[in-house]
């Protein structure tokens, strides 16, 4: 394959029971260290996106902004950050999901994306795809289009692939051998 994903793969940290027992957390702070995988990581992205027409990248706070702003940039395209509660001063619309325990809130302002505009969303790794999906329904909810949802990590069966709205998942690196990832 790409050796450009192998060095990827190599730069990401995989850290046992953090931040709980029975957790393999993929740190992406060690591929941020990395110029090379870190470059790699962007380009990958960037030539995948760069012709279809995207005009909106959106990142999902706060592992997402360290892939987004970047992407956006190099297609030609704006950010939207979708945020954590409580974090956006202007009109914003609301979109819970699911946790293990509980529940969590994505927001975003309202009048950051126009109706038909066509939409990347990104972030770090998708798990269960809950983050993803509320994403989704922010962006649908404003009438633009997802084009796709990309991470740099994804499960090997991704099961969070389910839950996208019938949307395409596009992943770089798929860590093996794990019981359970966050
Ligand atoms: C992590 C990760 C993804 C999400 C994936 O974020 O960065 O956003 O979980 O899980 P899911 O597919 O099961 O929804 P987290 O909420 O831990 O916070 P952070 O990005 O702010 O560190
Ligand atoms: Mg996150």
């Amino acid at each position: 394959g790409d050796p450009r994903l192998e060095a990827i793969s190599a730069a990401i940290r995989v850290v046992p029971n953090f931040p709980k027992k029975g957790i393999m957390f993929q740190d992406i702070t060690t591929l941020l260290l990395d110029h090379k995988a870190f470059k790699h990581t962007i380009d990958i992205f960037v030539d995948r996106y760069k012709d279809m027409q995207i005009s909106v990248v959106a990142g999902v706070e706060a592992r997402g902004f360290m892939f987004g702003p970047s992407i956006a940039l190099a297609i030609g395209a704006k950010f939207v950050p979708l945020r954590k509660p409580g974090k956006l001063p202007g009109k914003v619309i609301s979109e819970s999901y699911e946790l293990e325990y509980g529940h969590d809130r994505l927001e975003m302002h309202v009048d950051a994306v126009q109706s038909r505009e066509r939409v990347i969303i990104i972030d770090d790794l998708v798990a269960t795809g809950g983050t993803l999906s509320a994403a989704i329904s922010l962006m649908e909810s404003e009438g633009a289009e997802v084009v796709e949802c990309a991470c740099v990590i994804g499960l090997p069966e991704v099961k969070g692939q389910h839950k996208l709205k019938g949307k395409p998942l596009y992943v770089l690196v798929e860590p093996s051998g794990l019981d359970d990832f966050c």
